[in-house]
C-alpha cells in the first residue's frame, strides 16, 4: 500500500511502486480532471501539484508520490464554485475544447503561490510545459495574469438583457465543467466492468500476412477474454468517410495497406492487454514493396493500391476558365515553380478514446449498440458502426463525449467500428484509449501536396494567369480526398480575380498513412505556392506585394474564379485595410535593420492571404434543431452539433435564444446524441455556426411563432416564461398562456 494526501484528504492504494500517478489519480481514485494526452511528459495535460510544485503527473512512479502532498484540479474549487483562477479562465475564454485546462491552471496555480501578481514573461515560463492546440495562449496568459481581480461568481460577465445574446461577449455555456475538470472526454468514463481492447497494428507500409493460433495465447494469458480478427466482424468489413466509398477495414484481411494498419484487437482486462507483446499472436508477416510517395504511384508498373482505382487516383477536380496560353504570353511577368509538403498531424492534445456497450431493449425487440466517446462526426459513426454490425442504424447510438480537439482528424472514423465490434462479440462493455504513437500512425493527416504552379501578372498588377497542378497524398484511404481534390481547383488562386485560370487537383493512393480533412482541406498547401509566385512577380515588377494583394482582392458584387457571385459580402479587402498599417511599421522596421548591417542576420516581413469554403463540399449542408417546451415551462434546444472547443454549444444556443426572444439561460440543453438529436452534421469546414446556427434561428423562429400564435399576441410582442405560465406583451398589455 501507497499512502499519500490528495487535495488534503489521506489515501493509500495499492499498486506497484512504478505506477504512474496519472493512472492512480483517474483509474484508482476517479480523479478524472487530470487529463493524459501524450504519457511521456511532452504535452503537460496531466499536470498536477506535489508538494506544491507543478509535475506530469503521468512520468512520477508511485514510488516518489509516497508520502507526497498531491493537489490537482479537482482541489482548487470549492463545492463546485470555481476559485479565483478558475473564474478568470472562464471569464476570458481562455477554455476551448478544454482537455489542457485542468493542465494549465495547475501550472498557473503553482505560479501564483511563489508570484501573486506575475508578468507576461513569468506566466509564459511557468505554463511553459503545458500545451494548448486551441486557444493560441494569449487568453490563458491574460487570464493568469487577471486572476487576481476574480474573487466571486459574481465577477464573470453578467447575462444580457433578452433578445440581444448574438454579438455579446458570454461566457461558454460549457466552460464552467472544463474549468473544475468535470467535463468528460473520450478516457474519462466507462462502465465498471468494461474490458480493455487495444488494437495490434501491422509494423509494416504493405505486407502479406498470417495469424497463428490465437487459442494458444488465451491459453497462456487469463486474462485475455477474446481476440478479433477479420472473421470476426459480424457485418461489413469496410467503413469509410463517407457511405459512397468504404475502403478502409476494420481489421486487415491478409494485407495491410499501411504501417500502423489495425490487424488484430486483443480484449481483456487491461493489464493483459496491455501486456502481451505483438510477437506473440504469431504473425507470419511477408513484407511487400509498398507505393511511397505520388510519383510512385503514378508510375506505370506501380502496384495498385485498391483495386476498384487501376492508376491509383482516386479523385479529380479540374477547373478552366478562359485560356491561359496566350494569356502567359501577354503578362508582364510570370512566375512558377513546384513544392512539395509533407504530411501534418493533427496533434490535438486528446487521444481517441471511448467505450461500447451492447443493450437490449427493455422489451426485447432489439439488441443495440451504445458508443460513446470523441468524435467530430456522430452521425457518420452511426451509420459506420451499423454497417460493420449489420444492424439497422437506428439499433446504434452514438453519445459523444467533450471532444479534446479534433480539428479535422477526428471527422474520420476511428476505434468506433472495432470497439463495437468487440462489445457485440463479448457482450460486455469494453473500451479503448488509444496511445499517443497509435493515434499518430492510424488516424489521417494533412494531405502531402506535390505542386506545379504559374502565375501571371500585367504590369499594373493584375492577375492575368494561373495555372496549379497538384497532386494530393491521400495514402491507404480515400477518406477527405474528394473533398480536397474539388476544393483545391476552386480556390488555388487564392481570393483575387483572376481572368484565365486552369487548374487540376488529384487525390492519389499511396501505401503511406491515410490523409484526411485538416484545416483548409489542401488550401493552406495551395496557398503556399499562389502567394510566393505572386511575390516573385511583384518583385520582377517592382510592385508593392500587399497592395497587388489588395488591388485583386475580390469584393462584393464580383464573380469567383470557379462562377460563384459574391453578392453579400467578401471581407478580404477589409482584412487587407485593417492589416495595412501594420505591415508598413513592420517593413520599415526590417528594412531599417538591414541598413544597419547586423551582421549576417537579415529581417523580412511578409504577407499572405487565403481562402476556402465553408461547409460540406458539393453535397447538401443539412442540419437539425429542435426546440420543445413541456407543461412546467421548461424550453429544451436538441443540438446534435458536437462542440470540439470552438463554442458551437454556446454560439448556436445565442441565436436560438435571440430567435424565441428570450434569455439563453430559459433553454435547457441536450447534445450531440443520435439517440436523442437529430442530425445536424459533421462539425467539421467550419459549418457549425452557419449551418446550424441558421437552423436553430429557424426552430427557434418557428417556435416563438407558434407560441405567439397560441396567446393570440402580435411578431413584436415580448415574452417571458415564469414557471408554467408563458407572457407576452404586446402595445395591447399582457397575454397569458397557463401551459397546465
Ligand atoms: Fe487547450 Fe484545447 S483548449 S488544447
Amino acid at each position: 500500500m501507497i499512502e499519500f494526501t490528495v487535495n488534503g484528504r489521506s489515501v493509500s492504494v495499492d499498486v506497484t511502486i512504478v505506477t504512474r500517478l496519472s493512472n492512480v489519480l483517474r483509474d484508482h481514485l476517479g480523479l478524472t480532471g487530470t487529463k493524459v494526452g501524450c504519457d511521456a511528459g511532452d504535452c503537460g495535460a496531466c499536470t498536477v501539484l506535489m508538494n506544491n510544485s507543478q509535475v506530469c503527473s503521468c512520468l512520477v512512479p508511485m514510488a516518489q508520490a509516497k508520502d507526497a502532498d498531491i493537489r490537482t484540479v479537482e482541489g482548487l474549487s470549492d463545492n463546485g464554485a470555481m476559485n479565483a483562477l478558475q473564474q478568470s479562465f472562464h471569464a476570458h475564454g481562455a477554455v476551448q475544447c478544454g482537455i489542457c485546462t485542468p493542465g494549465m491552471l495547475m501550472a498557473a496555480t503553482d505560479l501564483l503561490q511563489r508570484i501573486p501578481r506575475p508578468d507576461e514573461q513569468q506566466i509564459k515560463d511557468a505554463l511553459s510545459g503545458v500545451l494548448c492546440r486551441c486557444t493560441g495562449y494569449r487568453k490563458i496568459i491574460k487570464a493568469v495574469a487577471a486572476a487576481n481581480e476574480f474573487s466571486s461568481e459574481a465577477d464573470l460577465p453578467q447575462p444580457r438583457p433578452p433578445t440581444t445574446a448574438v454579438g455579446e461577449r458570454v461566457p461558454r455555456v460549457d466552460g464552467k465543467a472544463k474549468v473544475l475538470g468535470s467535463d468528460n472526454f473520450g478516457a474519462d468514463e466507462a462502465p465498471e466492468d468494461a474490458l480493455w481492447l487495444r488494437v495490434v497494428r501491422s509494423p509494416h507500409d504493405r505486407a502479406k500476412f498470417t495469424i497463428g493460433n490465437l487459442e494458444t495465447l488465451q491459453e497462456r494469458w487469463p486474462g485475455l477474454v477474446r481476440t478479433l480478427t477479420a472473421n470476426d466482424i459480424p457485418g461489413s468489413n469496410l467503413y469509410g468517410a463517407s457511405p459512397a466509398r468504404r475502403d478502409q477495414e476494420v481489421l486487415a484481411e491478409s494485407e495491410t495497406n499501411f504501417r500502423g494498419q489495425a490487424v488484430a484487437a486483443l480484449i481483456g482486462d487491461r493489464d493483459t492487454v496491455e501486456k502481451i507483446r505483438d510477437d506473440e499472436l504469431g504473425i507470419d508477416w511477408q513484407p511487400l514493396d509498398p507505393v511511397i510517395g505520388v510519383d510512385a504511384a503514378l508510375a506505370d508498373d506501380a502496384h495498385i493500391v485498391h483495386k476498384d482505382w487501376p492508376n491509383n487516383v482516386f479523385a479529380e477536380g479540374i477547373l478552366d476558365k478562359g485560356d491561359v496560353a496566350p494569356a502567359f504570353n501577354k503578362a508582364a511577368a510570370v512566375a512558377e515553380g513546384e513544392w512539395e509538403t509533407s504530411f501534418v498531424e493533427h496533434a490535438y492534445i486528446e487521444p481517441e478514446a471511448g467505450y461500447a456497450q451492447r443493450v437490449l431493449a427493455p422489451d426485447g425487440s432489439k439488441d443495440s449498440m451504445i458508443v460513446y466517446g470523441c468524435t467530430q462526426a456522430p452521425y457518420l459513426d452511426q451509420g459506420e458502426v451499423s454497417h460493420v454490425l449489420g444492424l439497422p442504424p437506428d439499433h446504434v447510438r452514438i453519445i459523444p463525449s467533450a471532444c479534446g480537439g479534433g480539428f479535422g482528424g477526428k471527422i474520420d472514423v476511428s476505434f468506433q467500428p472495432i470497439l463495437a465490434v468487440a462489445a457485440w462479440l463479448t457482450k460486455r462493455p469494453v473500451r479503448c484509449v488509444y496511445t499517443r504513437s497509435e493515434s499518430m500512425a492510424s488516424t489521417p493527416k494533412r494531405h502531402p501536396a506535390k505542386i506545379y504552379a504559374k502565375l501571371g501578372l500585367r504590369a499594373d498588377g493584375d492577375i492575368l494567369a494561373f495555372k496549379f497542378d497538384g497532386n494530393y497524398n491521400t495514402g491507404a484511404a480515400s477518406s477527405s480526398g474528394k473533398a480536397v481534390s474539388g476544393r483545391v481547383p476552386c480556390h488555388s488562386p487564392g481570393p483575387y480575380r483572376v481572368e484565365n485560370a486552369q487548374t487540376r487537383a488529384r487525390a492519389i493512393y499511396t501505401n503511406e498513412t491515410p490523409a484526411g480533412a485538416f484545416r483548409g482541406f489542401g488550401l493552406p498547401q495551395a496557398a503556399l505556392s499562389t502567394e510566393m509566385l505572386l511575390d516573385q512577380c511583384c518583385d520582377e515588377l517592382g510592385l508593392d506585394c500587399f497592395e497587388v494583394r489588395y488591388r485583386n482582392a475580390l469584393r462584393k458584387g464580383d464573380t469567383t474564379t470557379f462562377g460563384h457571385r459574391l453578392d453579400h459580402s467578401v471581407g478580404i479587402a477589409e482584412c487587407l485595410d485593417a492589416l495595412r498599417p501594420h505591415w508598413r511599421k513592420l517593413r520599415q522596421r526590417a528594412e531599417e535593420f538591414n541598413a544597419a548591417g547586423n551582421g549576417k542576420f537579415r529581417r523580412g516581413a511578409g504577407v499572405a492571404c487565403m481562402w476556402y469554403g465553408i461547409g460540406n463540399t458539393g453535397t447538401s449542408n443539412e442540419s437539425t434543431m429542435k426546440l420543445t417546451l413541456t407543461r412546467d415551462g421548461k424550453i429544451t434546444l436538441f443540438n446534435g452539433a458536437v462542440d470540439i472547443g470552438q463554442g458551437s454549444t454556446t454560439v448556436i444556443l445565442q441565436i436560438c435564444a435571440d430567435a424565441v426572444g428570450l434569455p439563453m439561460e430559459a433553454f435547457g440543453l441536450v447534445l450531440g446524441d443520435t439517440g436523442l438529436t437529430a442530425d445536424a452534421g459533421k462539425t467539421s469546414a467550419s459549418r457549425q455556426t452557419f449551418v446550424s446556427g441558421r437552423a436553430a434561428q429557424m426552430a427557434g423562429e418557428k417556435f416563438r411563432g407558434q407560441i405567439l400564435r397560441q396567446l393570440n399576441a402580435g411578431p413584436g410582442s415580448v415574452l417571458s416564461i415564469d414557471g408554467n405560465v408563458v407572457e407576452a406583451w404586446d402595445s395591447d398589455g399582457v397575454k397569458t398562456l397557463d401551459l397546465n
